[in-house]
């Protein structure tokens, strides 16, 4: 999970980072008070989880209360790679005489950690590793040793960070380490006027396997971006993912549902018709687990018919039927599509038979993979 800038501070500054966290707001009138209150001088920045937003214009200096407010307007409701802005942060303007760039990563290939910062900061990282590759280092971090006084020098020296600048270091790391983050960036992170420093943006990436341990994270998440089938489905532990298609789509295993996506496309493409969305069941599909599944799939208007692609392993097909004939009994008239089902694998006469003695009149049973997508497809066109 992404943070935006604000709650990446936030963060930060429960670990004793310095930062200015400023006000979030959602309608440019509250701007006045709010940047009166901080002290009048304040930049108005865009909170949306992707970068470069100062290049697309969200993020301005307001010099004053009122001018905070002609600024909030404008970044309120812009659109930045295709992410609405929907709250600005008013921070109080800094009085910046350099800027760094900072991080700490998982260095997947040498399954380590990696900090990675530059005195040359504020720009994208991206063009100063073309245009002055020298000015970045890299320094592998151990895992099992971590940011330790010695660590934090050796980080400070070959940045070529100002003296004093190995205790933000310490503390940064905290924060990767101690929120289970793939990813602490600070772009630009500052000295100030004064000589100290300040993270005057941060992002955060906050690893979702790890959620269990921290039961704060879900407050970070945000409600109003994420679809609400996803929210639903998420809810109910289900993996799915919403696409913009109209043959929805339940399999057992990641792999399988991927390639059900692959045969839908394809057997779709004659009549423009495609996946409506990505949904795994996993191993054990209950009767519950299916509902669920079938409730959410079912939820997504965009839905004409549901392609149910099975294979039958550790739970036999037999289970898998049995799932679908109970869920379609718990949806009652909530269940409106064709629906296709294709088993294959563990127990598989059974589970046809089973489906057969049911004769639900939304469902067919086809036999192979193609054959089932075909089919699904088919009945989505013709909807
Ligand atoms: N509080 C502040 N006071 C003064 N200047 C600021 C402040 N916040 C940002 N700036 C200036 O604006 C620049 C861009 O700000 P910031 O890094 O937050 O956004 P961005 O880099 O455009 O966004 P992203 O990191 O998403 O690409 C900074 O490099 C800094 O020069
Ligand atoms: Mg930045």
């Amino acid at each position: 999970m992404d943070l935006m800038e604000y709650q990446a501070k936030e963060l930060f500054a429960r670990y004793g980072v310095p930062v200015t966290l400023g006000r979030v707001i959602e309608d440019p009138a509250d701007a006045e008070l709010a940047a009166a209150e901080l002290g009048g001088r304040v930049v108005v920045k865009a909170q949306v989880k992707t970068g470069g937003r100062g290049k697309a214009g969200g993020v301005k200096l307001a010099t004053s209360p009122e001018d905070a407010v002609g600024k909030a307007f404008e970044i309120l409701g812009m659109d930045i790679k295709g992410h609405t802005v929907h709250r600005v942060l008013l921070a109080l303007a800094a009085d910046i005489a350099e800027e760094y760039y900072f991080s700490y990563l998982i260095d997947r290939a040498q399954r380590s950690y990696l900090c990675i910062a530059s005195t040359e900061g504020g720009v994208e990282i991206e063009e100063v590793a073309h245009t002055n590759p020298d000015a970045i280092a890299k320094i592998p971090i151990d895992p099992a040793v971590g940011v330790d006084e010695a660590k934090a020098a050796e980080i400070v020296a070959a940045v070529g960070f100002p003296a004093g600048a190995e205790d933000v270091v310490r503390r940064l790391y905290d924060v990767f380490i101690s929120e289970d983050a793939s990813l602490v960036e600070v772009n630009p992170l500052v000295k100030l006027a004064d000589g100290s420093l300040e993270a005057l943006d941060g992002k955060v990436t906050l690893d979702e396997n790890a959620s269990y341990r921290h039961a704060d994270h879900a407050g970070f998440e945000d409600k109003a971006a994420a679809d609400p089938l996803e929210a639903a489905a998420q809810e109910k532990g289900l993996n799915y993912v919403k696409l913009d298609g109209s043959v929805g789509i339940i399999g057992n295993g990641a792999g399988l549902v991927m390639s059900t996506l692959d045969v839908v496309a394809y057997a779709g493409e004659p009549y423009g018709v495609k996946p409506a969305n990505f949904l795994d069941i996993g191993g054990g599909a209950s009767a519950e687990v299916m509902a669920n599944g079938l409730g959410i799939i079912l939820g997504d208007t965009q839905v004409r018919s549901v392609f149910v692609n099975v294979f039958g392993g550790i739970t036999a097909c037999d289970a898998v039927s049995n799932g679908i004939v109970q869920a379609l009994a718990l949806l009652g008239d909530q269940a409106d599509k064709p629906l296709v089902v294709r088993l294959d694998g563990n127990n598989v006469d059974e589970g046809r038979r089973i489906l057969a003695q049911a004769n639900h009149p939304l469902v067919t049973v086809v036999d192979t993979m193609d054959g089932a997508a075909a089919r699904a497809a088919q009945l989505a066109a013709q909807n």
